[in-house]
Protein backbone atom coordinates (compact mmCIF):
# COMPACT_ATOMS: atom_id res chain seq x y z
CA UNK A 1 0.00 0.00 0.00
CA UNK A 2 1.35 3.37 -0.86
CA UNK A 3 0.58 6.12 2.14
CA UNK A 4 1.05 10.10 1.51
CA UNK A 5 2.14 11.63 4.77
CA UNK A 6 2.03 14.93 4.32
CA UNK A 7 2.57 17.71 7.43
CA UNK A 8 2.97 20.88 7.40
CA UNK A 9 5.35 22.59 10.35
CA UNK A 10 6.40 25.69 11.40
CA UNK A 11 9.72 24.83 13.81
CA UNK A 12 10.54 21.04 12.39
CA UNK A 13 8.42 18.93 15.55
CA UNK A 14 6.00 17.96 12.53
CA UNK A 15 8.24 17.05 10.21
CA UNK A 16 10.68 14.80 12.64
CA UNK A 17 6.74 13.30 13.65
CA UNK A 18 6.04 12.71 9.71
CA UNK A 19 9.41 11.40 9.02
CA UNK A 20 9.09 8.76 12.03
CA UNK A 21 5.96 7.90 10.49
CA UNK A 22 6.83 7.67 6.75
CA UNK A 23 10.35 5.41 8.61
CA UNK A 24 7.37 3.04 10.50
CA UNK A 25 5.30 2.70 7.28
CA UNK A 26 8.09 2.06 5.03
CA UNK A 27 9.77 -0.96 8.19
CA UNK A 28 6.47 -2.64 8.16
CA UNK A 29 6.27 -3.27 4.57
CA UNK A 30 4.16 -0.78 2.80
CA UNK A 31 5.36 2.10 0.92
CA UNK A 32 5.11 5.87 2.11
CA UNK A 33 5.31 9.10 0.31
CA UNK A 34 6.69 12.27 2.35
CA UNK A 35 5.16 15.91 1.22
CA UNK A 36 6.02 18.89 2.75
CA UNK A 37 2.33 20.85 2.43
CA UNK A 38 4.28 23.96 2.81
CA UNK A 39 6.37 23.60 0.04
CA UNK A 40 3.49 22.79 -2.64
CA UNK A 41 4.64 20.84 -5.11
CA UNK A 42 3.26 17.41 -7.08
CA UNK A 43 2.49 14.59 -4.97
CA UNK A 44 -0.04 12.22 -6.80
CA UNK A 45 3.09 10.38 -8.42
CA UNK A 46 2.30 6.78 -7.32
CA UNK A 47 -1.13 6.94 -6.53
CA UNK A 48 -1.10 7.54 -2.83
CA UNK A 49 -4.25 4.68 -1.57
CA UNK A 50 -4.58 6.02 1.76
CA UNK A 51 -2.84 9.21 4.10
CA UNK A 52 -1.62 10.79 7.27
CA UNK A 53 -1.41 14.32 7.27
CA UNK A 54 -0.02 15.77 10.17
CA UNK A 55 0.03 19.56 11.44
CA UNK A 56 0.70 21.52 14.47
CA UNK A 57 -0.84 24.12 16.28
CA UNK A 58 0.15 27.88 16.74
CA UNK A 59 -1.57 30.09 18.24
CA UNK A 60 -4.43 27.92 18.70
CA UNK A 61 -4.68 27.59 14.44
CA UNK A 62 -3.01 25.49 12.11
CA UNK A 63 -0.91 26.66 9.33
CA UNK A 64 -3.06 28.30 6.43
CA UNK A 65 -1.06 26.44 4.11
CA UNK A 66 -1.92 23.13 5.57
CA UNK A 67 -6.02 24.53 5.88
CA UNK A 68 -5.94 25.27 2.14
CA UNK A 69 -4.52 22.19 1.53
CA UNK A 70 -7.20 19.88 3.40
CA UNK A 71 -9.97 21.92 2.08
CA UNK A 72 -8.64 21.34 -1.36
CA UNK A 73 -8.35 17.98 -1.21
CA UNK A 74 -10.74 16.82 1.36
CA UNK A 75 -13.15 14.70 -1.42
CA UNK A 76 -10.02 12.73 -1.97
CA UNK A 77 -9.05 12.23 1.83
CA UNK A 78 -12.33 10.70 2.18
CA UNK A 79 -12.38 8.46 -0.32
CA UNK A 80 -9.28 6.99 1.00
CA UNK A 81 -8.69 5.70 4.38
CA UNK A 82 -7.00 9.10 6.12
CA UNK A 83 -6.14 9.93 9.86
CA UNK A 84 -4.65 13.07 11.24
CA UNK A 85 -2.16 13.92 13.81
CA UNK A 86 -2.76 17.21 15.47
CA UNK A 87 0.42 18.32 16.80
CA UNK A 88 0.51 20.59 20.20
CA UNK A 89 1.93 21.53 23.78
CA UNK A 90 -1.10 21.67 25.35
CA UNK A 91 -2.41 17.93 24.88
CA UNK A 92 1.51 17.37 27.74
CA UNK A 93 -0.82 19.53 30.15
CA UNK A 94 -1.22 18.26 33.72
CA UNK A 95 -4.36 20.01 33.42
CA UNK A 96 -7.22 17.91 31.83
CA UNK A 97 -9.44 21.10 30.46
CA UNK A 98 -6.55 21.98 28.51
CA UNK A 99 -5.97 18.30 27.45
CA UNK A 100 -9.42 18.82 26.56
CA UNK A 101 -8.69 21.84 24.74
CA UNK A 102 -5.90 20.38 22.74
CA UNK A 103 -8.51 17.14 22.06
CA UNK A 104 -10.82 19.67 20.05
CA UNK A 105 -8.28 21.56 18.15
CA UNK A 106 -9.07 19.30 15.07
CA UNK A 107 -12.81 19.91 15.26
CA UNK A 108 -13.06 23.52 13.44
CA UNK A 109 -10.09 22.12 10.87
CA UNK A 110 -12.57 19.25 10.39
CA UNK A 111 -15.98 21.63 10.01
CA UNK A 112 -14.63 23.86 7.98
CA UNK A 113 -12.91 21.37 5.58
CA UNK A 114 -14.90 19.05 5.45
CA UNK A 115 -12.46 16.51 5.95
CA UNK A 116 -13.85 13.56 7.97
CA UNK A 117 -10.04 11.35 9.04
CA UNK A 118 -10.88 7.35 10.24
CA UNK A 119 -8.18 8.29 12.84
CA UNK A 120 -6.81 11.49 14.80
CA UNK A 121 -3.57 11.15 17.29
CA UNK A 122 -2.57 13.76 19.32
CA UNK A 123 0.96 14.05 19.43
CA UNK A 124 2.96 16.48 21.72
CA UNK A 125 5.11 18.58 20.14
CA UNK A 126 8.50 20.30 21.46
CA UNK A 127 10.03 23.47 22.71
CA UNK A 128 12.71 24.23 20.03
CA UNK A 129 14.15 27.51 22.21
CA UNK A 130 17.09 27.68 19.86
CA UNK A 131 14.82 27.83 16.78
CA UNK A 132 12.69 30.81 17.81
CA UNK A 133 13.89 34.62 17.68
CA UNK A 134 13.91 36.31 20.39
CA UNK A 135 10.84 37.72 20.80
CA UNK A 136 9.26 33.98 20.33
CA UNK A 137 11.30 32.74 22.74
CA UNK A 138 10.58 35.13 25.80
CA UNK A 139 6.77 34.22 24.70
CA UNK A 140 7.32 30.63 24.96
CA UNK A 141 9.44 30.94 27.76
CA UNK A 142 6.66 32.81 29.45
CA UNK A 143 3.86 30.22 28.18
CA UNK A 144 5.59 27.32 29.21
CA UNK A 145 6.01 29.08 32.45
CA UNK A 146 2.57 29.31 33.11
CA UNK A 147 1.95 25.41 31.38
CA UNK A 148 4.73 24.17 34.01
CA UNK A 149 6.67 23.23 31.03
CA UNK A 150 10.51 23.93 30.82
CA UNK A 151 12.04 26.79 31.19
CA UNK A 152 15.68 26.09 30.31
CA UNK A 153 15.91 28.42 26.99
CA UNK A 154 19.64 26.84 26.81
CA UNK A 155 18.16 23.57 25.49
CA UNK A 156 15.37 22.04 23.17
CA UNK A 157 12.58 19.99 25.12
CA UNK A 158 10.92 17.59 23.13
CA UNK A 159 6.79 15.57 24.17
CA UNK A 160 6.59 13.58 21.21
CA UNK A 161 5.86 9.73 22.87
CA UNK A 162 7.63 7.70 19.90
CA UNK A 163 5.93 4.50 21.39
CA UNK A 164 2.60 6.20 20.97
CA UNK A 165 3.29 7.58 17.65
CA UNK A 166 4.34 4.00 16.00
CA UNK A 167 1.24 2.24 18.04
CA UNK A 168 -0.76 4.42 16.26
CA UNK A 169 0.73 4.02 12.77
CA UNK A 170 0.40 0.22 13.39
CA UNK A 171 -3.27 0.78 14.10
CA UNK A 172 -4.19 2.89 10.88
CA UNK A 173 -1.88 0.13 8.60
CA UNK A 174 -4.23 -2.32 9.98
CA UNK A 175 -7.27 -0.39 9.85
CA UNK A 176 -6.78 0.86 6.07
CA UNK A 177 -6.42 -2.73 4.66
CA UNK A 178 -9.35 -4.08 7.07
C1 LIG B 1 4.46 30.85 18.64
C2 LIG B 1 3.92 29.51 19.11
C3 LIG B 1 2.58 29.39 19.45
C4 LIG B 1 2.08 28.15 19.91
N1 LIG B 1 0.75 28.05 20.24
C5 LIG B 1 0.29 26.88 20.74
C6 LIG B 1 -1.10 26.77 21.13
O1 LIG B 1 -1.89 27.70 20.99
N2 LIG B 1 -1.50 25.59 21.68
C7 LIG B 1 -0.64 24.53 21.83
O2 LIG B 1 -1.06 23.49 22.35
N3 LIG B 1 0.65 24.59 21.42
C8 LIG B 1 1.13 25.74 20.89
N4 LIG B 1 2.42 25.84 20.49
C9 LIG B 1 3.30 24.66 20.61
C10 LIG B 1 3.52 23.98 19.24
O3 LIG B 1 2.36 23.29 18.84
C11 LIG B 1 4.70 23.02 19.39
O4 LIG B 1 5.86 23.78 19.67
C12 LIG B 1 4.94 22.17 18.17
O5 LIG B 1 5.98 21.26 18.44
C13 LIG B 1 5.26 23.01 16.94
O6 LIG B 1 5.36 22.16 15.82
P1 LIG B 1 6.31 22.51 14.58
O7 LIG B 1 7.75 22.43 15.09
O8 LIG B 1 6.04 21.44 13.59
O9 LIG B 1 5.96 23.85 14.09
C14 LIG B 1 2.94 27.03 20.03
C15 LIG B 1 4.30 27.16 19.67
C16 LIG B 1 4.80 28.38 19.22
C17 LIG B 1 6.25 28.50 18.85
Amino acid sequence: MIILVGYATVEGQSRSIAEKIAADIEAAGDRAMLYDIGLGGEYAIGHPEAAILCAPIHAARYPASFVAFVRQEASWLNSVPSAFVSVTLLIRSELEEEREEARHFPDGLLSETGWVPGLVHHAAGALRYSDYDFFKRWMMKRLAGQENAPTDVSRNHEFTDWEALAAFVEDFRIAAKA
